[in-house]
């Protein structure tokens, strides 16, 4: 009888925390354009990690790589209606829905992975963090940090942009990649991300841009062959939440949302510091790619892209916004036109 007394609350106290956990345990849905194994999947993967250690197991976050829930584009506007939780994509696929992070795509204003961090962690970063709810519907939580687009192509060495004579290059649909392109004397071919291995291996197009890191995951090496060294724009891919999502968390939930997105941010830096040469040296050793360096430190790269900048001042939000970039890197302000 006595037994009975004391197990009495205990079961009923074990019954009501399992009803609890059900009620409470979510599942999330992230899409992620690139294939497992690269640094947009890190990102996901530790935030996932986080969310499960910080409630519990309460939130479990389902990832789907390669594309599964739609182009890039499609899956942030789908974030932004309501219809998918989380998505992590390059920030050339959100410029077009948000302009003023346009000042992150434009070509050779990041040099490297420390002014990556510098600008996307700094007042800017908050700033075009800020944009984005406003302008796309979407909350920036975390950053992957990808590493330089280095161009890659099936047909010939590419050491300076007269070299990509007769080539066609698949260039994200980002009207500053365009025309960078463009600046370089060649039409490219405005593809979505998840046809672009596709048209590589049906010769549809001959080369693309993307990091060591997304070349490797997304095995570009089975049907490119050579890879031009360059670094005209850094690779940015946020993680982002449709923002009716976030502010229909508990103000709780959405600090342990942030957290774990700052905490994943962190986790890709260094997962990019740690991998990024041995993927480049794997390119070459194990899959037989050819890396060529740029012809003159990049010289005709560099003056001949960074002329379109004038061109897209009105959209980034005004030259000031990149001299503001440009002064927290140390650079001279932009020309005037
Ligand atoms: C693109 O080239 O469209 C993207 O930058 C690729 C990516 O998301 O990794």
């Amino acid at each position: 009888m006595r037994t009975y007394k004391l197990a009495l609350p205990a079961v009923v106290s074990a019954v009501c925390l399992a009803l609890s956990a059900n009620v409470t345990a979510a599942n999330w849905k992230m899409a992620i354009g690139d294939s497992a194994g690269g640094t947009q999947y890190e990102l996901g993967k530790r935030f996932a990690e986080e969310m499960d250690k910080r409630t519990d197991g309460d939130i479990k976050v389902n990832l789907f790589a390669n594309g599964q829930l739609g182009s890039e584009q499609d899956t942030l506007n789908n974030a932004s209606m309501g219809m998918l939780d989380l998505s992590i994509l390059a920030i050339n696929n959100i410029t077009p829905f948000s302009p003023t992070v346009g000042v992150l795509t434009l070509p050779y204003v990041i040099h490297n992975a420390e002014e990556a961090k510098l600008l996307t962690q700094g007042e800017i970063g908050k700033e075009l963090a800020e944009n984005t709810i406003r302008d796309a519907g979407v909350r920036i939580l975390g950053w992957a940090y990808s590493g330089c687009r280095r161009l890659t192509n099936s047909s010939k060495p590419v050491a300076s942009p007269a070299d990509l004579k007769g080539l066609v290059i698949r260039v994200p649909k980002n009207e500053i990649m365009l025309a960078s392109y463009k600046a370089w004397g060649v039409n490219p071919n405005p593809l979505a991300w998840s046809e672009t291995f596709t048209a590589l291996q049906q010769g549809v197009v001959h080369g693309q841009d993307n990091p060591y890191i997304t070349i490797d995951a997304m095995k570009f090496y089975e049907v490119q062959k050579y890879i031009t060294n360059s670094c005209y724009v850094f690779s940015l891919e946020p993680l982002v939440m449709g923002e009716g999502k976030f502010q229909s968390l508990s103000p709780e939930m959405q600090a342990t949302v942030l957290e774990a997105g700052e905490a994943a941010t962190e986790h890709s830096y260094e997962y990019l510091l740690a991998e990024e040469e041995g993927i480049k040296k794997s390119l070459v050793e194990k899959h037989g790619m050819t890396i060529v360096e740029p012809a003159n430190d990049e010289k005709e790269w560099i003056e001949q892209a960074t002329k379109i900048w004038p061109r897209f001042y009105k959209e980034i939000g005004g030259k000031e916004k990149l001299d503001e970039a440009l002064a927290i890197l140390g650079r001279e302000p932009a020309p005037d036109k």
